[in-house]
């Protein structure tokens, strides 16, 4: 099984890209992870047709047998970073590579909330492609810089809690197949 794991934040000392680097270094036997730098995708433009970077980010959506998405909270939504690469991989419309397929959704912020209005609009867009938004409890990180030192995620509770929702979500996929 491979996930496709992408971070909605692009700094070098993203927090969300901590908690990713933490799940993909413990997920579970048998599972592999690919990641992709969405940052190297262009505005979204339909003039542009179809270049080989979009079409490289849709090949690999469609090739995972999941995803996971970490992100961060910007003005209470989803980074424009993320929105643009969602935009992208959207088309055509309710046919495109997000259909059916499988999404864990995870949230870091600065703040107490740990990006909970974020991932609620992400959900909801993901629906409207007909992914299969993986129904679970949260997986939130609030105060998320406090636990990232050096670029490393650590927080006892909070890495438990991921390691059930990734072992929930392997699961979930490996049942539907
Ligand atoms: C443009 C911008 C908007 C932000 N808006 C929110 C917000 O709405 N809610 C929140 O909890 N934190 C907000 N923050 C703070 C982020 O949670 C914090 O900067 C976090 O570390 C960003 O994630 P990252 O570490 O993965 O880059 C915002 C930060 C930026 C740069």
């Amino acid at each position: 099984m491979n996930l496709l794991c992408l971070s909605g934040s692009l700094r070098s000392a993203s927090s969300s890209r901590a908690v990713l680097d933490h799940i993909v270094g413990h997920l579970p036997d048998g599972v592999s992870a690919t990641r992709f730098d969405i940052g190297s995708l262009p505005h979204y433009n339909a003039d542009l047709g179809a270049p080989e970077i979009v079409e490289a980010f849709k090949a690999a959506v469609e090739a995972a047998d999941g995803l996971v998405i970490v992100t961060p909270e910007y003005n209470y939504s989803v980074p424009g970073v993320l929105k643009n690469a969602i935009d992208w991989a959207s088309r055509p419309a309710y046919a495109s590579v997000f259909k059916d397929k499988p999404v864990l959704v995870a949230s870091t912020s600065g703040g107490a909330l740990g990006g909970v209005r974020a991932q609620a609009h992400l959900k909801y867009m993901l629906n409207g492609m007909l992914a299969r938004v993986f129904p679970w409890q949260e997986v939130i990180v609030p105060h998320a810089n406090q636990k990232v030192k050096d670029g490393v995620f650590s927080d006892a509770v909070t890495e438990a809690f991921i390691g059930q929702a990734i072992a929930a979500f392997v699961d979930s996929i490996g049942a539907g197949r």
